[in-house]
């Protein structure tokens, strides 16, 4: 097919396997090039997929030097993102860039600064949005049936499911079960109820099963938060309880529920005890809690029990249409700024012990 699109991938570990994957399916885009600062790591990875014509370098800086290439795939572990993606969008290039956006909100906004400058496109790398379940849960709530939601509960978390490699290094990871999954339930809850901005975040973080050995078989390499909880004031009068964790002692920290004026929604986990932060799109049973002539009465929503959807595929597909019809971005820095400056909130709140304002200029 003639002018394909020409995609770079810089970082390619683990999570590179799938943004491959999903390119190596689209016959108009072509993968060009790889960057990852383990020698020898992007050429192996390139032959892996059977690109032998794509270039392998080993700094992002060598990648988003090359004029020829169209987009890239950031998929470098946390604390890189935002110098990847800087560099990317400042020599003309789109980016999807894995989640979550970055480590501080400083660096957010860095991305956001440059991205207004490039004109062109990020989007982050949030594939459950893409599932059916996680639609219909804001489709519901976008319906006014719970009328204005003034309270959101997070839920879900492991008994046990700390990882390892780059998740539990600071200098890495930047942080630890909250920046995992921590984000992804983040985003659900305010990507339901229409990305409100956040205000203030009261926070707790720990790292008591991450720093046991009983718990962690490597505790001297742990050094980040396993468990963190926080009451987050976001604009409009609503207030966000998080609550995320890697391990605990019990099956899940509650469900999430949405309570509105004229109803409720809660939404379980499908598999109490090891909940991947609903990274796969998949939920429980979803419940709508609200009056009947005045009775209150709970009605069970129907959901896609197996969720065959590849939404991986799917949100590689949507950057790539984007980029091609020219945007907008499918999940904007613009909503996913709030994801960070709560992330960065909980930070500096747990750090701090009292309530910061994570309100923010441009
Ligand atoms: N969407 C998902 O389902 C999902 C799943 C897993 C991980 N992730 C995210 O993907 C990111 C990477 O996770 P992973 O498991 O692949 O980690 P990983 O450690 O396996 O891979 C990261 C790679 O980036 C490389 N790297 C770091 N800085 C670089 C730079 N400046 N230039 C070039 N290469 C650089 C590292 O050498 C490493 O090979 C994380 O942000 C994580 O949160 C997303």
């Amino acid at each position: 097919m003639a002018n394909k699109l020409r995609i770079g991938i810089i970082g390619t570990g683990g999570i590179a396997h799938a943004h491959a994957g999903a390119y190596k399916r689209f016959e108009d885009v072509e993968v060009v090039a790889g960057a990852d600062i383990v020698p020898g790591k992007a050429r192996k990875f390139l032959d892996e997929f059977g690109w032998a014509k794509a270039d392998a370098y080993e700094t992002h800086e060598e990648l988003c030097a090359r004029k020829d290439i169209d987009a890239v795939s950031v998929c470098t572990y946390n604390s890189t993102h935002a110098v990847c993606t800087v560099a990317a969008l400042n020599s003309g290039k789109h980016v999807l860039l894995e989640k979550p956006m970055a480590v501080t909100i400083e660096q957010g906004l860095d991305i956001l600064r440059a991205e207004k400058k490039s004109g062109k496109i990020v989007t982050i790398g949030f594939q459950p949005r893409y599932g059916q379940n996680f639609r219909r849960v804001k489709e519901i709530i976008s319906s006014g049936a719970l009328g204005d939601v003034y309270y959101v509960q997070t839920g879900g978390g492991r008994r046990r499911g700390i990882p390892g490699g780059t998740f539990i290094d600071k200098d890495k990871a930047g942080v630890g079960a909250l920046a995992d999954i921590g984000c992804y339930a983040l985003d659900f809850a305010l990507n339901s109820i229409g990305y409100p901005r956040p205000l203030t975040v009261s926070a707790v973080a720990h790292d008591h099963f991450g720093k046991n050995p009983k718990y962690y078989p490597n505790p001297d390499a742990f050094s980040v938060d396993d468990f963190s909880a926080a009451f987050i004031r976001l604009e409009g009068g609503i207030t966000l309880d998080f609550r995320m964790t890697w391990a605990m002692h019990m099956d899940t920290t509650g469900d999430f529920i949405f309570l509105g004026k004229e109803g409720g929604l809660k939404v379980k986990q499908p598999n109490l005890e090891l909940w991947g932060g609903a990274w796969d799109g998949t939920v429980g049973d979803i419940t709508l809690y609200h009056d009947v002539l005045g009775y209150p009465t709970s009605t069970p929503i129907p959901i896609v029990r197996d969720e065959k959807g590849d939404l991986f595929g799917s949100k590689v597909r949507a950057f790539v249409d984007a980029v091609k019809t020219g945007g907008p971005a499918p999940i904007p820095t613009s909503q996913i700024i709030y994801n960070q400056a709560i992330i960065d909130g909980i930070i500096r709140s747990a750090t701090a012990g009292r309530e910061v304002d994570v309100t923010f200029k441009l």
